[in-house]
């Protein structure tokens, strides 16, 4: 098989760079291990930063994400018993939308394969070839038999675990890596929700998040360690957990409701560099790992793609290598914002191992300060709603 641009991976950073280059006019396929069902109920990410709802209008697949997400004007933040509204909308003139992961995986994968676009689900023993030549090869192996694709560049969308990011010779890439001593153990309920935004809490106990994805449905997290088991966390620990945490005695409570889904996620902040090698180009998770706190993973992958599909047009339509030539740095520049970002927040918000007495008081005293202070409380907002994208 020949094409222009080799993807692996239909996470959201594939979908968009495929059908982004489609609008180009430059041919793409995408080969993917996991089934269509499989990636299409995967619970992930479900907070959308504008930049990433206007890349959807632009790819002119937003409509079901107009009718069905909720637009919020701003979060709360939570800690000694106090919850504290930041207004985006009044700070920044702009709010965020929640719409799941998975809801965008779909309407990016309809879209794709209503063009009559290639996506090889269910591929095993991907590898890449020829890197450091101009034609480069994915192979595979699908339903046993042995497969290859051609093509002029490969772009690596296959998250933290996949192959592109390990195909790149161990003397070229530099990482970055912070690993925490906590995870976030998420549930999916079908609860109503009881709060019009997202409750972030900083409680003796630890972390908690409220969230949702709809009316009906609430997503809720709390800090556990990294190698809790799964099986000590039975729905109504989980439940008790979760109205201590969030609850201030103001009258707000966190309905309760069947729980649809439940799973534990390590936290990592991850940075490689350079994000290409020779003709792979890496994008989104299998280049850079953010902590949850500030929901920032997905909307970090389409700013790649926005960056990474300009470049493969320039070089298409112009002849030029400049764009491309520039794409490592070009994010790098951003992503070590989000970051900074990423990891503040997860700083003033969790309780650490080690933490001494003046540790709690300096975060309880930055808690105060954001959420009292213009300066730093539109700091946030600006960082949370999205950093431009400039290249
Ligand atoms: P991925 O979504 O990981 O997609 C990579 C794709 O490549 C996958 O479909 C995978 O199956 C495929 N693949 C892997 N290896 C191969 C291979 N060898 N060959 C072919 N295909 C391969 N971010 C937030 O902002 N907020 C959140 O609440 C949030 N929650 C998260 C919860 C979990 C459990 C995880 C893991 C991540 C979460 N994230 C969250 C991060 C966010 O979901 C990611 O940043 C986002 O999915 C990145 O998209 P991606 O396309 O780069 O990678
Ligand atoms: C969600 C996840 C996040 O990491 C976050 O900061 C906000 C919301 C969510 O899954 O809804």
């Amino acid at each position: 098989m020949q094409t222009q641009v080799g993807i692996v991976g239909a996470g959201p950073a594939g979908l968009f760079l495929s059908h982004l280059l489609y609008m180009r006019g430059i041919s793409s396929v995408i080969v993917e291990t996991k089934s269509r069902a499989y990636i299409e109920a995967r619970v992930r990410a479900g907070v959308l930063e504008q930049g990433t709802v206007e890349t959807l209008e632009e790819m002119g697949i937003a409509e079901r994400m107009h009718r069905e997400r909720l637009v919020h004007r701003g979060i709360q933040i939570s800690f000694g018993g106090k919850r504290h509204h930041i207004d985006f909308a009044e700070l920044t003139g702009k709010g965020v939308t929640i719409y799941g992961q998975h809801e965008v995986v779909k309407d990016l994968v309809a879209a794709r394969l209503g063009t009559g676009a290639e996506i090889v689900f269910d591929v095993e023993d991907t590898s890449l070839h020829d890197l450091d030549s101009d034609q480069p090869k994915i192979r595979y192996r699908k339903d046993g038999a042995a497969h290859e694709i051609r093509c002029d560049f490969i772009a690596g969308c296959d998250g933290f675990h996949g192959v592109s990011r390990a195909s790149i010779p161990a003397e070229i890439l530099r990482t970055y890596e912070r690993v925490y001593s906590f995870g976030w153990l998420g549930i999916l309920a079908e609860a109503p929700t009881t709060n019009e935004e997202l409750v972030y809490a900083n409680h003796e106990r630890g972390f908690a998040l409220y969230s949702m994805r709809s009316p009906e449905i609430t997503r809720l997290y709390i800090q556990c360690r990294a190698d809790e088991d799964l099986n000590e966390w039975p729905d109504d620990r989980i439940w008790e957990e979760l109205h201590t945490r969030l609850e201030t005695g103001d009258g707000w409570t966190v309905a309760e409701g069947p729980v649809l889904q439940k799973g534990i996620a390590p936290l990592r902040s991850f940075v490689t560099e350079p994000m290409h090698y020779g003709r792979l180009f890496l994008a989104g998770d299998a280049a850079h790992i953010v902590p949850p706190t500030g929901a920032k993973g997905l909307n970090l992958a389409v700013a790649d793609i926005r960056v990474l599909t300009e470049a493969l047009a320039q070089f298409y339509h112009s002849g030029k290598g400049e764009l491309l030539d520039a794409y490592s740095a070009i994010c790098l520049d951003r992503i070590w914002k989000v970051q900074r970002f990423s990891l503040w927040m997860t700083s003033m918000l969790h309780r650490f191992d080690g933490e001494t007495a003046f540790d709690r008081h300096v975060q309880l005293a930055e808690l105060a300060y954001v959420t009292s202070s213009r300066a730093a409380s539109s700091s946030l907002a600006e960082n949370y709603i999205g950093l431009p994208l400039s290249y």
